[in-house]
C-alpha cells in the first residue's frame, strides 16, 4: 500500500498523556497534544487535512506521477486501489486528530484536484519540541512550474502563523536538485549533509541534504 505523505511518526501517545503535568522538571515544557489547524488558504491553493473521500483524489494524484515520483519517493507505485487511498486518507486524519502526524493535502482552489502532498511530521521529536520536519511531493503534471516553492512558502507561513512550530527542517536526498533548490528560495538555511545516511528507492545509499528555518528570525 502507498502511503504517500505518511511521515513515519514515532510517538504512540495516549490522548490523555497532555493532561499529565510535568512534575520533573518545569523548566522542560511537555506538550503532547495540540488542536492542530484544519486549512490554509492562498489565492492559488487550500492546504488541509486529508478528509474521508479524499481516497481517489489521492489514488488519481500518486498513480499518474509514479515516473516523477519513484527516485526519491520509495512509497511510490503505479497501481495504488481508490479503496487503498481511501484507508491511508483516514489513516492519516486519525493521526492528525490525535496529533501523531500532520500530513498536508495540496489542493486547487476548487479543491477538484489534488497537486501534491506534504505535512508536518514529527521526525526531530515529540511535539514538544516545537520541532517538525517538512516533506513534500507535486503531482507529475504539476511538477517544474514553481507550485512546490509555493507550496513551501505556504507551509512556512502556516507553520510559523497558525502552528506551535519553532523550527521547521527539510530533509533530502543530495541528489535532488529540485528539492535542494526550493529549500534555498524558501530562505531555509542549510545544516550540512548528512553522508551514506539512507538507501534510496533504487538500493543504492546516498547522502541526506539538511536545511531548516526558525520562528523567530526566520533564519
Ligand atoms: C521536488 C519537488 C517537490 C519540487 O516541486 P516543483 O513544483 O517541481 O518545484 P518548482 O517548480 O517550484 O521549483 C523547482 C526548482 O528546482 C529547479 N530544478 C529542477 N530540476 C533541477 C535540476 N535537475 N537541477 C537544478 N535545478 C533544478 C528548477 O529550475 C526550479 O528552480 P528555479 O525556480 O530557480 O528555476 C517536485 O519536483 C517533486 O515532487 N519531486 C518528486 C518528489 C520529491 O523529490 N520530493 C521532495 C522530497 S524532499
Amino acid at each position: 500500500m502507498v502511503n504517500a505523505g505518511h511521515g513515519g511518526y514515532q510517538h504512540s501517545l495516549h490522548p490523555l498523556a497532555s493532561l499529565r503535568q510535568n512534575c520533573g522538571n518545569p523548566t522542560v515544557p511537555t506538550m503532547s497534544y495540540i488542536t492542530a489547524p484544519e486549512r490554509f488558504e492562498t489565492s492559488e491553493f487550500v492546504l488541509r487535512c486529508y478528509l474521508p473521500g479524499d481516497g481517489p483524489a489521492l489514488q488519481d494524484a500518486t498513480n499518474h506521477s509514479y515516473e516523477h515520483l519513484k527516485t526519491f519517493m520509495p512509497w511510490a507505485c503505479d497501481d495504488q486501489t481508490s479503496e487503498e487511498a481511501e484507508q491511508l486518507v483516514r489513516q492519516f486524519r486519525g493521526r492528525w486528530l490525535l496529533s501523531q502526524d500532520f500530513v498536508v493535502a495540496l489542493f486547487s482552489r476548487d479543491e477538484s484536484q489534488l497537486l501534491g502532498g506534504g505535512g508536518f511530521h514529527l521526525r526531530e521529536g515529540s511535539l514538544a519540541t516545537k520541532s517538525a520536519e517538512i516533506g513534500m511531493w507535486i503531482r507529475a503534471s504539476s511538477a517544474g512550474q514553481g507550485v512546490g516553492t509555493s507550496f513551501l512558502n505556504a507551509l512556512i507561513e502556516w507553520g510559523f502563523t497558525a502552528w506551535p512550530w519553532e523550527r521547521l527542517s527539510w530533509r533530502c536526498d543530495s541528489r535532488n536538485l529540485a528539492s535542494i533548490r526550493i529549500a534555498e528560495k524558501a530562505g531555509m538555511q542549510a545544516e550540512g549533509v548528512l553522508r551514506s545516511h539512507k538507501f534510496a528507492p533504487s538500493g543504492e545509499r546516498r547522502d541526506t541534504s539538511c536545511f531548516a528555518i526558525l520562528r523567530d528570525s526566520k533564519r
